[in-house]
């Protein structure tokens, strides 16, 4: 079976890294490049842990490092979800950094892109500077994305604001570069992270899952998006989930603007499924998940680990 080309833009992030190992250890997915990005924690840690991932795995695949900051809005993190490294909880090996690039990685997007016989999908896991850089900076990159999957984004309340999700509020001004570009995208929101759950009985089988499934398990111990009791939220798999298995989700095309201007609103996504704002579907939003086919999924994912 052909694979599908991606490229992974992240901050992880515990939920970055689950995310990545069901990923990296798909046989449907050929994954050309890892971008990093600040968001979660610095872009110096993003890119250290995203290193230190590959190193545990042995996974020889080039990474870039990006945008250390959003485009406008002031610098944010996460450590108090993910611990001040980023992936707090396992003591992971010192990490192989000739999987490194020199060159930004905006600049190894368009390449990657540039150079590639087929279109690659882009898979955004954290904060979209890079992407809309990208769209700024190389234009004609829009010519070879097969499609933009991202987690980001809510139907309903915010992680971040009140009515913002993480990804979409560190980086509104890129977010809405990206919303308005006119390019496919799909987006797993919040209120699918929010089903998409690690429960106590599936972290117990990762743990017994080898040595991936111990490291994966000594992080959630760190994270705090959910609990050990009501679960732990996976945000990220399940952009990774729809690149794998769409069916899971229920999706709706609909058209999804980026509040920008708000004081108290700034990287909201406002999902108009009603369509009060009058405008063409520019979006494929998952607004439901199968818990049970999602759970499934990703504990067979996690197994191929090793
Ligand atoms: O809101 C959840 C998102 O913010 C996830 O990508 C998580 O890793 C954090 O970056
Ligand atoms: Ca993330």
């Amino acid at each position: 079976m052909k694979k599908r080309s991606i490229i992974i833009d992240t901050d992880p992030g515990i939920d970055d890294a689950i995310a990545l190992a069901a990923a990296l250890f798909s046989e449907e997915l050929d994954i050309r490049l890892i971008s990093t990005v600040a968001g979660n924690v610095s872009l110096e840690k993003t890119t250290n842990n995203a290193l230190k991932l590959l190193t545990f795995w042995g996974k020889r695949i080039p990474v870039a490092m990006g945008a250390d900051r959003p485009l406008l809005a002031s610098p944010s993190d996460a450590a108090h979800v993910h611990g001040a490294s980023g992936m707090d909880g396992y003591d992971f090996p010192i990490p192989d950094r000739s999987n490194l690039l020199a060159e930004h990685a905006v600049n190894a997007i368009s390449k990657t892109l540039k150079e590639s016989a087929e279109k690659i999908t882009l898979v955004p896991i954290g904060p979209l500077t890079n992407i809309a850089l990208l769209l700024r900076m190389y234009p004609d990159a829009r010519e070879k994305i097969a499609e933009i999957v991202l987690m980001g984004g809510s139907l309903t309340r915010g992680n971040k604001g009140v009515m913002s999700e993480f990804n979409i509020a560190c980086d509104p001004e890129a977010a809405r570069i990206l919303f308005e570009s006119g390019l496919p995208i799909v987006m797993a929101p919040l209120d699918v992270g929010w089903k998409a759950l690690v429960r106590p009985e599936d972290a117990a089988k990762i743990k017994a899952m080898g040595r991936t499934g111990e490291m994966i398990y000594a992080l959630l111990q760190h994270y705090r998006s959910g609990d050990i009791n009501t679960g732990f939220e996976m945000y990220d798999s399940c952009a990774i989930a729809y690149l794998l298995r769409p069916e899971m989700f229920e999706v709706a095309e609909t058209f999804v603007a980026v509040e920008t201007a708000g004081i108290l609103t700034a990287g909201t996504t406002l999902v108009d499924l009603k369509g009060y704002l009058k405008q063409a579907p520019n979006v494929k939003v998952c607004v439901d998940i199968n818990e049970k086919m999602f759970r499934d999924w990703l504990l067979a994912a996690l197994k191929r680990c090793g």
